[in-house]
């Protein structure tokens, strides 16, 4: 089986397949027709343990846009909350003849581990886990800052080398956060990131990135600015930033946004916390991209979903490698 685990498993050839790809499956959104025949008679299982909107939504419409089945599993409400393990809930959905398990899961390493376990045959992809990865949405990111930084009939073939990113937030909690640093030091792009001291990783120096803790000192020199939520449910309540503190040093206001370049975008994975990250002015304006992210996230899962289930005999052959 192939697996889409981490980010960090990705050559650039690999991401720049699956993006060139998602361009393809783009094009098939526009058309009237939306449809392709071709996982037909595959299934595909959400298997999700955390809460999700988008990212559960967009795996459901990716599939059935491939004509594949779609089983949509919520920890809440099965078995799991009477003690269920990963292993016996892994068994059942492969008795049930799954082709692909989309996994969120709260602890880092989960889909790792459904992966590599034995348990089941199919593909499995990580669709976030616990602090440490969400790789399909650093795909989708970076399919969107190509297609509005690089030019949508520039997109195929093109990618992200010299662009600024700016990441700013809760980079400690946020899965999101690496896996855009490695996917977009792959792509050659470069990576600030902006925090509070108290929600920078541990170990971040040895991230492909530079750290900054002065939004303003960034703004100007950004080509794309993606602001993340303080993720409060994994945080030790002292360890909370104020509201009003919070924005005041590293929220995205109007006033902010007018020292980022003229071409330069403003992006967020969702979900937002309106008046605490970001205000409704910029999330409201031309500029921000967080409801064009969710409709790429559709064409980039399509890709990722054609390409494991044999869309391609040369399919991410470096993910393969790592997990088999
Ligand atoms: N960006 C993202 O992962 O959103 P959801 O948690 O709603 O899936």
């Amino acid at each position: 089986p192939r697996h889409l685990i981490s980010a960090a498993d990705l050559t650039r050839d690999d991401a720049v397949l699956i993006l060139d790809t998602a361009e393809e499956m783009a094009r098939v959104a526009d058309r009237p027709i939306k449809k392709l025949p071709t996982l037909r008679g595959r299934t595909v299982v959400n298997l999700f343990f955390e809460d999700s909107t988008r990212t559960r939504i967009s795996f459901e419409a990716a599939a059935k846009r491939l004509s594949a089945d779609v089983i949509n599993f919520s920890a809440k409400g099965s078995s799991v909350s009477k003690g269920e393990s990963l292993k016996d809930t892994a068994l059942t959905l492969e008795a049930m003849g799954a082709d692909a398990v989309v996994i969120r899961h709260g602890a880092s390493g989960a889909p790792y581990r459904l992966a590599t376990s034995g348990w089941i045959d199919s593909a499995v992809v990580n669709a976030g886990d616990g602090t440490h990865e969400h790789p399909t949405q650093a795909l989708l990111d970076a399919f969107t800052m190509r297609r509005r930084l690089v030019g949508r009939d520039a997109g195929i073939g093109r990618d992200l080398e010299g662009r600024r990113i700016t990441i700013v937030g809760d980079v400690l909690h946020s899965r999101v956060a690496r896996s855009n640093v490695h996917l977009l030091h792959t792509l050659g792009a470069h990576v600030t990131l902006v925090a509070p001291p108290t929600l920078v990783p541990v170990g971040v120096e040895q991230w492909p990135c530079d750290v900054s803790y002065r939004l303003d000192d960034v703004l100007p020199k950004s080509d794309a600015v993606m602001m993340l939520r303080v993720q409060r449910e994994r945080m030790n309540a002292a360890y909370f930033p104020t509201e009003r503190e919070y924005s005041r040093r590293y929220g995205l206001d109007g006033e902010r946004m007018a020292r980022m370049p003229e071409h330069a975008i403003v992006m967020h994975p969702g979900p937002m916390v309106r008046g605490m990250e970001i205000t409704a002015e910029v999330a409201d304006s031309d500029r921000c991209t967080a409801v064009e992210q969710v409709a790429n996230g559709v064409s980039t899962r399509m890709a990722v979903l054609y390409l494991l289930l044999g869309g391609s005999e040369t399919a991410l052959p470096s993910a393969s490698a790592r997990t088999e």
